[in-house]
């Protein structure tokens, strides 16, 4: 390792690490990436907050500006390609060039593939997988003229397996190959890429389930080695550890955040174990 490179590892220990770092998250104004926004201006960066809720993103930058940082809320909705460069370049002129992308907003409407038509169907790829390409193609400009940054998009675990939500899982499922792409395409402009891929996360966007089934991420816990699902603050850490410069040397992968949820199959376990 030469001189200054080990020096840059001791430097990137330290906490405030996105100090001098301009960051966009899609879906800022809610859950995961309201966690994100909040983490991201603690450790010293300044953000901006995309979302089509554009009251939620106003309440979390103004929380942001009182803590001292630079926010600024972005009403936009990731499937308009000309509302998100808006956004982008107003983010841009407000806040400087970007140097981190959380490509986070996306939602999920059918449930099974038998609920899916054309319009489901094509809305959810357009929002999971398109909304992050048009978010992209529309921030990596500003990254590249500031001489490199990192993208994270956020996956999920049905981007491995089939749990239902077939439109939104096949989106999901491509950010892994847009991921990998943009890391090999952007690496030598030094922009890494990559995906987290969550299980279930306490967030509002349990929050109409919940009404109908309080108990519904209690009776969860079962399925999940470590006893508990996430907790969006989980997430948050595990995206900013890949948008930070401590993951300098990590493109192109996906990192499972699922407290074990996928790394087993702990019935067919139990039903093997009990033929032996
Ligand atoms: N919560 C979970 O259990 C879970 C599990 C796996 C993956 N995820 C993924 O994590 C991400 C964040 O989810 P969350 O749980 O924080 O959800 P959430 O519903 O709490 O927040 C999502 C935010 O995205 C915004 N949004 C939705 N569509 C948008 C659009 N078209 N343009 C701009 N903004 C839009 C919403 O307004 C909201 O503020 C999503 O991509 C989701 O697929 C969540």
């Amino acid at each position: 390792m030469t001189e200054s490179v080990s020096a840059n590892i001791e430097a990137k220990t330290f906490t405030g690490r996105f100090t001098g770092a301009v960051g966009l998250v899609t879906g800022g104004g809610s859950g995961i990436g309201r966690a994100v926004v909040e983490r991201f201006a603690r450790e010293g960066g300044d953000v901006a907050i995309l979302d089509r809720n554009g009251a939620a993103a106003e309440t979390v930058a103004s929380a942001v500006r009182e803590k001292g940082r630079r926010a600024v809320a972005l009403a936009a909705d990731i499937t308009d390609p000309e509302g998100v460069e808006k956004a982008v370049n107003r983010a841009v002129e407000e806040l400087g060039p970007l140097s981190v992308l959380i490509n986070n907003a996306g939602a999920a409407r059918a449930q099974t593939f038998s609920d899916s038509t054309p319009e489901n169907w094509r809305a959810d790829v357009e929002l999971n997988l398109n909304g992050a390409y048009f978010v992209t193609r529309a921030a990596i400009p500003s990254m590249v003229k500031r001489g490199g940054g990192a993208i994270v998009c956020v996956a999920t675990v049905n981007a491995l397996v089939a749990l239902a939500e077939p439109a939104y899982s096949a989106g999901k499922a491509g950010l892994l190959q847009f991921a990998r792409q943009l890391a090999v395409e952007y690496g030598p402009h030094n922009i890494r890429a990559n995906t987290i891929i969550p299980g279930s996360v306490r967030t509002p966007w349990w929050d109409d389930r919940l009404t109908r089934e309080p108990k519904l991420l209690d009776a969860l816990r079962r399925w999940y080695p470590v006893g508990r699902v996430g907790e969006a603050e989980d997430l948050a850490a595990a995206i900013l550890f890949l948008a930070s410069q401590e993951a300098a040397f990590i493109t192109g992968t996906s990192l499972t955040v699922d407290g074990g949820l996928t790394a087993g199959m702990p019935q067919f376990t139990a039903d093997i174990m009990s033929a032996v």
